[in-house]
């Protein structure tokens, strides 16, 4: 990985503030953006600018061909089986949302998720409690976030329909055996959707080998557009949902009095697309693709090991999740004794253009079963170097020394 190379691809990364260079570790929230993928998005709004799908003419026939190119570069991506398993959607959130609101769930249909889930991976379930009975069970993890196997093969049963589960953690980074538990949950006839949004982006994720249902991932946290989602789905499963938004480009055709949908990807893709954010998204996953997602992985543990190093040596510190960077990837989830996760981030900000998240990272639920108020989360990424995590660990300390 030529790290030098890659950081000229982003040029937030050779923007100054204040006379100081940016040190972004805020990618788990959003990754910043290479010119590869810009250029993608200027060259759809400037040369192209059309529709697809629907003209004959040759800008529009030029649309339709990339957008579907895009398609086929995300199957590539999660090596699905056939393009046609590939939706696009605006985000995880929707992906997820998508399948609560298709799978045929009803009243006493246990859906299991991990007890460190995203709101995103949440709320979908909570509303199914509420509204069609569906019983939500939060998998306990282990103490230190990871997840224990034999527990769960002890707990599961035909009653579990659905085993929904953040891949990776953004409240710690853990990763979790994916393949072990779509094999138990399988065993036990339930499906299983993994949400990728933490994954996707950082790992190589290979849908057919894992064997999983469905997968949703965002793209605007793997270098992409915002505004862009993909939901990864076996196409037998797709073909059996109801529609879920309808209208224009949904359906092969109406009478007054009735409609044929589409079959999928297009029958859950309602309305004009985001045909600048596809190409975009396509240009994103062949940036990974090229640097190669093991390369990423690898370059985020040895970056995470100098922070973790260095929080160890933080008196009050601890971090969130498992102890060991191989772990948690390039998450990075702490809290100091006497200091309050907004104020490092705000300091860490102020002092040295350190930009971290702080707070409940839409993981409320974790935080306020331990009555916590949030912590304060480094996430790195591909474009992130060994001296910009020494100068966020020295700042750190100087920070704990004269606030905590
Ligand atoms: C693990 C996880 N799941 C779901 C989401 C939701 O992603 P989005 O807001 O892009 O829908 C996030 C976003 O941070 C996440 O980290």
């Amino acid at each position: 990985m030529d790290l030098r190379k890659i950081r000229r691809d982003f040029p937030t990364l050779n923007r100054e503030v204040g006379g100081k260079p940016i040190v972004y570790m805020d990618s788990a929230c959003m990754s910043l953006k290479p010119r590869q993928v810009t250029d993608a998005l200027v060259d759809y709004y400037t040369r192209l600018g059309a529709c697809g799908g629907r003209s004959v003419h040759k800008l529009a026939t030029e649309v339709s061909i990339k957008y579907e190119e895009g398609r086929e570069r995300h199957r590539r991506f999660v090596n699905a089986n056939d393009h046609r398993e590939i939706v696009f959607t605006r985000n995880t959130t929707e992906s997820i949302n998508l399948v609560s609101q298709c799978l045929d769930l009803g009243k006493g249909d246990i859906v299991l998720t991990t007890d460190r889930e995203h709101n995103s991976n949440l709320v979908p379930w909570l509303r199914l409690r509420d509204t069609k009975g569906i019983v939500h069970v939060p998998f306990k993890s282990n103490e230190d976030n990871t997840f224990c196997l034999d527990k769960f093969s002890e707990f599961m049963s035909r009653k579990v329909k659905l085993v929904s589960m953040a891949h990776t953690g953004n409240l710690d980074g853990y990763t979790i055996p994916a393949a072990e538990i779509i094999k138990i949950a399988h065993d036990h006839g339930a499906l299983v959707m993994l949400d990728g949004a933490q994954s996707a982006p950082h790992q190589h994720v290979d849908v057919k080998k894992l064997d999983v249902d469905f997968f949703a991932y965002s793209v605007h946290k793997m270098l992409g557009p915002t505004g862009m989602g993909v939901l990864y789905g076996k196409y037998q499963l797709l073909e059996s949902f109801p529609p879920y938004l309808v209208g224009g480009d949904t359906v092969e055709t109406t009478r007054y009095d009735s409609y044929k949908m589409l079959k999928p990807p297009a029958k859950f893709e309602a309305g004009l697309q985001d045909y600048g954010g596809v190409i975009g998204s396509a240009a994103a996953a062949e940036y990974l693709m090229n640097v190669g997602q093991e390369n990423v992985h690898a370059h985020e543990v040895r970056l995470s090991q100098i922070i973790t190093k260095g929080l160890s040596e933080i008196e009050g510190c601890q971090i969130i999740g498992p102890p060991s960077a191989e772990l948690r990837g390039g998450i990075n989830s702490f809290v100091i004794k006497g200091l309050e996760p907004h104020d490092i981030a705000m300091i860490l900000d102020e002092v040295a253009n350190i930009m971290i998240r702080s707070g409940m990272h839409c993981v409320h639920s974790w935080f306020n079963a331990r009555k916590m108020r949030g912590s304060a989360r480094a996430s790195l990424y591909l474009y992130n170097t060994e001296d910009e995590c020494r100068l966020f660990v020295d700042t750190l300390k100087d920070v704990a020394k004269s606030f905590a």
